[in-house]
């Protein structure tokens, strides 16, 4: 009898992490942003190698923004915080691949939190 009700709480359950995971996902980095900002001010002038090349410079994910933030100075591009993550999420996905900060890749936890978005 009990295991009856075990299905609409079962759904309650999973709906009510949907609804609480869904701000969590909209907030963090959006690589594919990332991608089209890369594009359309940075793509033209440096080519793939110099993220992939042996001496690269950035040597983790906040080298790698604080490069984008540098570039986004030089070129008065006046990127906020949210553009920056976004590329700079972007090109550690593509090309360095460390270690993502859990501020931006909120997304890879799907570990209940205790106290809501800080
Ligand atoms: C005027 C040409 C130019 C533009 C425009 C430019 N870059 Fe670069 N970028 C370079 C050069 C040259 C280097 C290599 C610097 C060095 O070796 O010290 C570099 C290096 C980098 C690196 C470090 C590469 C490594 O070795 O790990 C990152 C990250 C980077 N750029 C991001 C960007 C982003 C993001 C933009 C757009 C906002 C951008 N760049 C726009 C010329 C440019």
């Amino acid at each position: 009898m009990l295991r009856r009700h075990s299905t609409p709480l079962a759904m309650l359950f999973a709906s009510t992490l949907v609804i609480l995971l869904a701000p969590r996902i909209a907030t963090a980095a959006d690589a594919a942003r990332g991608a089209a900002l890369y594009e359309s001010r940075c793509g033209s002038c440096h080519s793939e190698s110099v993220h992939g090349r042996a001496k690269r410079v950035a040597t983790d994910f906040d080298d790698v923004r604080r490069w984008v933030r540098r570039w986004n100075d030089n070129l008065t591009l006046r990127w906020g915080d949210e553009e920056i993550d976004d590329v700079t999420l972007y090109l550690n996905n593509t090309y360095y691949k460390y270690p993502c900060p859990p501020s931006v890749c909120k997304v890879v936890s799907l570990a209940p939190r205790v106290h809501p978005e800080s």
